[in-house]
């Protein structure tokens, strides 16, 4: 089986996991402080701080920034831990559509802002790729709401030359094992901003406020910072493998679309076809992993208050992801495309 996902781990990762062992010491140690300080010099940014998980890094963001009772705006479509943070801290969600990207709709979100004055509105970074951060900051200033990325997608993607993870008030990312970083399990919460870098101290810091164990262990942290290390050249391949796609499968797919002064990462390559479920059918005959994120939408799945997400519907019916990670062989593609090519042939043509 060709896998969607795949990591692999090097003989340094390994020498390391085992030195850390011998150590003794193996939470709260040097590669924690390490990791933290090489993910803010990569970012741009002057805190962060590493969390068990993505989710765990939202909801802490969520309470940093204090949304309880108050709006919170999310995409329709992403990951549900999204949507679920909001809930857990506190907030209450507001979905809005996606644009062609897959990330929000800057126009319906401006409508959405008028209509509930959010605390904070969270663009996901999805698939790899982020939001339209200049209209979605031009609208925080005009209304006056905090700005969190969710970038658990997107380690490494750019927008006009600035990192993912550094373009809002604060930001979440996931170090799960698929993710471009993987840590097996693990977050960060990232931001620039003294009172909000504060207010998330609390939450994690033992002391005066009621706090969570939300630590990383050393063996985590010191394989984050290895893979930080390959992510630009993974993150390099990821593209390569993308500008093949679009070469050879072009005409019969929709493909994901890079927006101008964005830098996609391609955490996962996302194609649409009406006829997605049969094509997925034949890929995985042919021992080919392929994959819905997500089969469902942020607004029904929570039964959330929403505003009309006709794109987000459509696109709902139509995403399939294939394999895009950095250890596919020339052959290993090769095959993909010419499953994909032979599938169109079992289908109607879309007339895209
Ligand atoms: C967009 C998005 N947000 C949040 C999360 C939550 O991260 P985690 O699984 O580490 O809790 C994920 C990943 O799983 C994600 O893809």
């Amino acid at each position: 089986m060709i896998r969607i996902i795949e990591q692999r781990f090097s003989e340094e990762e390994k020498e390391i996991v085992l030195e850390i062992l011998n150590s003794g010491q193996i939470t709260r140690g040097k590669w924690t402080a390490l990791f933290q300080e090489e993910f803010a010099n990569y970012l741009g940014v002057k805190h962060v701080f590493t969390v068990c998980s993505g989710t765990v890094a939202l909801f802490i963001a969520l309470k940093a920034l204090g949304v309880e009772g108050k709006r919170v705006i999310v995409p329709a479509m992403s990951f549900m831990a999204t949507i679920d943070a909001v809930y857990l801290a506190g907030g209450i969600p507001v979905v809005v559509d996606v644009d062609d990207y897959y990330t929000m709709d800057p126009e319906q979100l401006e409508e959405a802002v008028k209509r509930y004055s959010p605390k904070v509105v969270i663009p996901v970074h999805l698939y790899g790729q982020t939001a339209d951060m200049d209209v979605i900051n031009w609208l925080s200033e005009k209304y006056g709401f905090y700005v969190l990325e969710d970038a658990a997608q997107a380690h490494g993607a750019l927008w006009k030359g600035k990192r993912a993870g550094a373009l809002g008030h604060i930001s979440a990312f996931s170090f799960y094992a698929s993710k471009n970083v993987p840590m097996g399990e693990g977050g960060a919460i990232a931001t620039n901003d003294e009172q909000i870098a504060k207010n998330i101290k609390k939450w994690i810091d033992f002391g005066d406020h009621p706090a969570f164990n939300v630590r990383i262990t050393e063996f985590q942290a010191a394989i984050g910072y290895i893979h930080l290390k390959k992510l630009e050249e993974n993150n390099k391949k990821r593209r390569e493998i993308a500008k093949k796609y679009q070469q050879y499968l072009n005409g019969s797919f929709i493909h994901p679309e890079e927006r101008e002064g964005a830098y996609h990462v391609y955490h996962l390559y996302t194609l649409r076809h009406p006829h997605r479920d049969k094509i997925i059918s034949h890929l995985k005959e042919k021992n080919i992993d392929a994959r819905v994120y997500y089969p469902y939408l942020l607004s029904e799945l929570r039964n959330a208050e929403h505003l009309p997400t006709p794109k987000a519907k459509k696109f709902k019916e139509e995403v399939f992801s294939i394999p895009v990670h950095p250890y596919l062989t020339e052959e290993e593609t090769d095959v993909i495309i010419e499953a994909l090519l032979s599938s169109v042939g079992l289908v109607p043509n879309p007339l895209y």
